[in-house]
Parts: C-alpha cells; sequence; structure tokens
C-alpha cells in the first residue's frame, strides 16, 4: 500500500495531521503502509509557480491512493485559469481517470442534537451518490460563445459514450450490491437524448445484477424528493452535471459540510479521497476546524481502493463513538456545548480506536 498524502491549503493541514495520527494507530498495529507527501494547489504555486507541479503528479502516478486535504484561499483568486489551485484537483481528476465520484451523506445518530432539520425527515440517512466525473456537457464539444452582441450565442455539448456510461453504472450496481441493493439511476430521458441512452443502458446491464433492484428517476423528480423523502434512496447513480447539483443538495441533508468525505475512483480502484468542503480560509490556522471528513475519507480509502473493509468499518465506528461522547467541533455545536478544537476531536478518535 502506497499513499499520496496531498495536503494543500487552509485548513487542509490541520485536518491531514488528525487523519494520519488515526493512520499512526493502524501502524503500530502492523499495518504495512507508505506514504509521501507532496505539495498542491496554493501551497505549490507559492514554492514553485504551478499548482500541481510534475513532482506531485509524479508521486500520484506511483501511488495506489491519494489522501487529498482542500485547496483554494482568496489570496490565489486573481491569478489566470492555468495557475490556480483548483486546477490541481481538476488536473488530477483528468490526468488519472477518476470518473467515478462517490460521495455519501449520512445523518450519525450520535450527531441528531446538532442537526437543525426535521428528525422526522434526515434521521438516520444513509445515502451513496454516484456521480460520473469525466464526461458530460462539463466536458462535451464543441463549445463556446460565437457571434457579437445582441446577437452572441453561448453553447455546451451533452455528450456520453456508451462505455462512459458503462463504466459508471457498473460502478452503480457494484456500490448497490455493497449496500442495501437499491439502485435508482437519474436522468432526463423526457427530454434529452444523452440520458436516455444512459436509461436504455442501465436497463440492458441490470440482468447482471439480478439481486439489484433498479428503479429510474427524473432528475427534477428526485431533486424534490430528496427533500420531501430522502430516506427512499440507498444508491443513486448519475452524470455529471445532476450529480454536481444532487450530490450538493444532498449534502446539505445532513446539516454539516465538516462531516462529509468522498471517493474518486479510476477503473482499477486507485482513488483520491477527500472532504467535500473546502479550505475554510475563514477558519484556517486557528486548529477548529471539524477533522471528521478527512478521518472518514481515509474509511473510504481502506473500503474501496484498499478491500479493508475491516479497517473502514473500525474508522468509522471510532468517529461515531467520539461523538457519542458529545465532543463537537464549532459547526456542529449546539447552543449549549463548548466546541472542541481539531486536535481534541482528533484524540477522542484515536483513542476509540
Ligand atoms: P469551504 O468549504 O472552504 O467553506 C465553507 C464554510 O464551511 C466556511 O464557513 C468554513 O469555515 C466551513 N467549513 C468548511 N470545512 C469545515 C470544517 N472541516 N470544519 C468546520 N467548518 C468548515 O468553501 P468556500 O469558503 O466556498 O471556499 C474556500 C476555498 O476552498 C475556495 O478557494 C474554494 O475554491 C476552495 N474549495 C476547494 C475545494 C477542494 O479542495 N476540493 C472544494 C470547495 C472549495
Ligand atoms: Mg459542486
Amino acid at each position: 500500500m502506497k499513499i499520496a498524502l496531498l495536503a494543500g491549503d487552509g485548513i487542509g493541514n490541520e485536518i491531514m495531521r488528525e487523519a494520519l495520527r488515526v493512520l499512526d494507530v493502524l501502524r503500530s498495529e502492523g499495518l504495512k503502509i507508505e506514504t509521501q507527501e507532496a505539495l498542491v494547489g496554493g501551497a505549490a504555486y507559492d514554492a514553485h509557480g504551478d499548482p500541481l507541479p510534475d513532482a506531485t503528479l509524479k508521486l500520484v502516478q506511483q501511488s495506489d491512493a491519494i489522501l487529498f486535504g482542500a485547496i483554494g484561499g482568496p489570496q490565489y483568486d486573481k491569478l489566470p485559469r492555468d495557475k490556480r489551485p483548483e486546477k490541481a484537483i481538476l488536473g488530477l481528476r483528468k490526468e488519472c481517470d477518476f470518473f467515478a465520484n462517490l460521495r455519501p451523506a449520512n445523518v450519525f445518530p450520535e450527531l441528531a442534537d446538532a442537526s437543525t432539520l426535521k428528525p422526522e425527515v434526515v434521521s438516520g440517512l444513509d445515502i451513496m451518490i454516484v456521480r460520473e466525473l469525466v464526461g458530460d456537457i462539463y466536458f462535451g464539444q464543441p463549445r463556446g460563445i460565437t457571434g457579437a452582441a445582441p446577437n452572441r450565442e453561448g453553447f455546451n455539448t451533452m455528450r456520453y459514450t456508451e462505455a462512459q456510461i458503462r463504466r459508471i453504472l457498473h460502478v452503480g450496481f457494484k456500490t448497490a450490491m455493497a449496500r442495501g441493493k437499491r439502485l435508482c439511476s437519474i436522468d432526463k430521458m423526457n427530454v434529452l437524448e444523452t440520458t436516455q441512452l444512459w436509461r436504455d443502458i442501465a436497463e440492458e446491464i441490470a440482468p447482471e445484477y439480478p439481486e439489484v433492484q433498479l428503479s429510474h428517476m427524473l432528475v427534477d423528480n428526485c431533486a424534490m424528493q430528496l427533500v420531501r423523502n430522502p430516506r427512499q434512496f440507498d444508491v443513486i447513480v448519475t452524470g455529471n452535471m445532476f450529480g454536481d447539483i444532487l450530490s450538493d443538495e444532498a449534502s446539505m441533508l445532513t446539516g454539516s459540510i465538516g462531516m462529509l468525505p468522498s471517493a474518486s475512483l479510476d477503473a482499477n480502484g486507485k482513488g483520491l479521497y477527500e472532504p467535500i468542503h473546502g479550505s475554510a480560509p475563514d477558519i484556517a490556522g486557528k486548529g477548529v476546524a471539524n477533522p471528521l471528513a478527512m478521518i472518514l475519507s481515509m474509511a473510504m480509502m481502506f473500503r474501496y481502493t484498499f478491500n479493508r473493509t475491516d479497517l473502514a468499518a473500525r474508522i468509522e465506528s471510532a468517529v461515531r463513538a467520539a461523538l457519542a461522547t458529545g465532543l463537537r467541533t464549532a459547526d456542529i455545536a449546539t447552543k449549549t456545548t463548548k466546541p472542541c478544537t481539531t486536535a481534541e476531536m482528533g484524540t477522542a478518535v484515536v483513542k476509540a480506536l
């Protein structure tokens, strides 16, 4: 096992530190895992004038998995597009063909007190969104803005090849197999040919997974159902654009951005694991960020890249045990709890482990 550690900017370093303490516990028990750090994002730009230096890309290519903190910051906002920190994450996805994005949205019972949402709708929520990450209207050609005012025209092209659709649907079916065996495929086949093809292929593949109950839903209805009754879903699989919007919507159902991990996988199980939040410049350097999304991202790494479901489950249980003690970082604190620090939360997870 070889993993690249790309902490990045802002709170990236603070949350990575806590995740590594968790890893150290597993190492002390004999787990063989090699780690190597590299600069990425604004930190890499500051040092080398490039948010994704060759040395970082090389390390990533030689690793089985990447733990990624977060990148970005207001000091980089005026840089040209190809120098900005965000270029690093887009570049990594493209270079490594991380086409499958897995984003769980769950509400731990241990955290019920921190939720400002209706408990009768979200308590016990546990869904997984599988989003295609390297195709669709975000990458389709032709695209552009032509003409002159007042007759300009902007256009993008929604395109998917059969091979692209097949591989992400297989990830969806396999993910469902490992969970509640229900897969809901999201499209807009009543209007868009690209997604008619998507639905046809989903039907073709379904017999290969007889245990999985496949259903289809139009994206507008899905947006509504996620708010109305999100617990009806187990695994959702969808294209790049619909997945972008639906996964952000679903994350808000949990009420806390500091808790949610994600995985971006290639065809061989190599993956990049990162919290869904950004570098949080407003709290960076204060030692108050919630490290749990980063720690849970590491759990996903053990599950999806290293097939160590046992370790993943252990880390997840430790996180829940830490929350069960009542410890809360500021983002998940209630009015009556005194917020703890990043390190205190890390310590609680390490103890529970
Ligand atoms: P953000 O996710 O960094 O922060 C949004 C809000 O959530 C802030 O109030 C922040 O303090 C809070 N927050 C985020 N993570 C937290 C944690 N672990 N614990 C406690 N509170 C937390 O989003 P924002 O402010 O829009 O973006 C800041 C920078 O991050 C930008 O430069 C943006 O481009 C970048 N970004 C990077 C991402 C990545 O690395 N994949 C993803 C999203 C944004
Ligand atoms: Mg988004």
